[in-house]
This record gives structure tokens, C-alpha cells and sequence, in this order.
């Protein structure tokens, strides 16, 4: 694992956004795995300047997201259709044919989520995934205990996760209980991962991920099996290392 520890966030999103365009600029039809959450929107904007500078195409760009809420419709502005829509899809210009969110609206979410890992490997996996991790610890919704070998499936949301997301809704009850993500097992598949985290309410899931034992308890700690995983931090976040 290699960490890189840099002064500012700014910083933080210009580097881990370097490391993308370099993968784009290698494979034009590249594969992103995208995340949501605050902490990658620094390179979504990075990139967007890259590609409105002219330095970057991203046209035959295909992308898969993480994970999506089950039970808010696809239109809902919180859903991750319109999260990813509207933070990655149009800024940075890819093309919305090309962008795929697990489907959180199905009737039958274990075939849907059988067919997002179908779709993955029919691209030819992930090229670079983005990640940012959970204040405990968890990457997508993988939450504490999930398995490192976990494949794409619903799971329960833990408190602490629904809490944190709660500023996005307008009651804490209104936080989905439930989600569809990508599994542990489905992130190690990428060819590369860049996970970001800034901020001092992250610095024990960074050093958990980092400096502790591999256990599901901190799923994170997965990425310490992976051959290629950049991890990218501010000074905060990396207050405990
Ligand atoms: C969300 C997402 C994760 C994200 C995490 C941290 O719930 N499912 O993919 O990494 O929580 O979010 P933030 O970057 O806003 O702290």
C-alpha cells in the first residue's frame, strides 16, 4: 500500500485526480469505479478542468458506481443515480450511456445485483476504482464484518453510517436502512485503487486501514491485500499514523 500524506485536501484531490487522468490517458475507454460521499468530489472537479482545459477526453470513458441506497427512487436527489449524475456524470462530461449505478429500485435486487457483477466483468473489470472510507472504516457500504470475499448484495446500513448521512436528508428517518454495493471482494478485483480521506473524523479509520490488523472489523484493512492501492490523506486524517 502506498500512503501518501499531503499538507492540504486541495492537494489531496489533485494528486488522487492525477493518478486518474494518468490510467485515462494510458486506455481512453478506461473503466472508473466511482465513489460518492464528500471526500472524492476534489477529483471530480479536478478532472472536470482537465477535460474543459482540453487535456483530458473522456468520451469513451465507462464508469461503474460503488453503490446505491435501496428504496429511494432512482429520481430522488439523494439517490446515487442523481448523486453521480450530478457530481461526476455531467461535470466531468462522460457519457450518461456509459456511466452504470447499482439498481436500488429493482424488483428482484439479488438478480440486480448479480447482473452489476456481470456488467463489471463484461467490461473487463475496473481499471482504477476511487474510494473514500466511512468514519468506521467502511469502503462503498461495506460495512464492519463484511466479508473481504463479498460480491456485489444488499446489505443493512450500521447506525453510525445512517447518522453520518442523515445532513443529506431532511429527518434522520428518512435515511435509507438498506443499500446494494459493490463487495470487498468486487473492489480487490480493480486493477487500481485510489482511496482519498481528509479530516480529522477520519484519522482512526485511516489508521485502522493502515497500521491495523486485516479484519472485517475495519473493511477498509482490505485494501492491504491489494497489490496497486494508493492511499491518499490529508494531514489530519492522517493525525494517527
Ligand atoms: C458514504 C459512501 C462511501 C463513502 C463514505 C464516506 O456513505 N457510501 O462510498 O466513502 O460514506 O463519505 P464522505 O467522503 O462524505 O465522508
Amino acid at each position: 500500500m502506498q500512503v501518501v500524506i499531503l499538507p492540504t485536501a486541495a492537494e489531496v484531490g489533485r494528486i488522487a485526480a492525477a493518478k486518474v487522468a494518468s490510467v485515462i490517458q494510458r486506455r481512453p475507454d478506461a473503466v472508473l469505479g466511482l465513489a460518492t460521499g464528500s471526500s472524492p468530489l476534489a477529483i471530480y472537479a479536478d478532472l472536470a478542468e482537465r477535460v474543459r482545459s482540453g487535456a483530458l477526453r473522456v468520451d469513451a470513458v465507462r464508469a461503474f458506481a460503488l453503490d446505491e441506497y435501496v428504496g429511494l427512487p432512482l429520481d430522488h436527489p439523494e439517490s446515487y443515480h442523481s448523486v453521480i449524475r450530478r457530481t461526476v456524470t455531467k461535470p466531468v462530461g462522460l457519457a450518461p450511456g456509459l456511466v452504470h449505478v447499482p439498481d436500488g429500485a429493482a424488483a428482484d435486487l439479488d438478480a440486480a445485483a448479480a447482473d452489476y457483477e456481470t456488467a463489471i466483468r463484461d467490461a473487463g473489470g475496473v481499471d482504477v476504482q476511487i474510494l473514500g472510507i466511512g468514519a468506521n472504516g467502511h469502503i462503498g457500504f461495506n460495512e464492519p464484518t463484511s466479508s473481504f470475499a463479498s460480491r456485489t448484495r444488499i446489505k443493512t446500513l450500521a447506525p453510525r453510517t445512517r447518522a453520518d448521512n442523515a445532513r443529506f436528508f431532511a429527518s434522520p428517518d428518512d435515511v435509507p436502512r438498506h443499500c446494494v454495493t459493490q463487495g470487498l471482494g468486487t473492489i480487490l478485483d480493480a486493477r487500481e485503487l485510489v482511496l482519498v480521506a481528509t479530516g480529522p473524523a477520519k484519522a482512526d479509520a485511516v489508521h485502522a486501514m493502515v497500521e491495523g490488523p486485516l479484519s472485517s472489523m475495519c473493511p477498509g484493512s482490505a485494501l492491504q491485500l491489494h497489490p496497486h492501492a494508493m492511499v491518499v490523506v490529508d494531514e489530519a486524517a492522517a493525525a494517527r499514523l
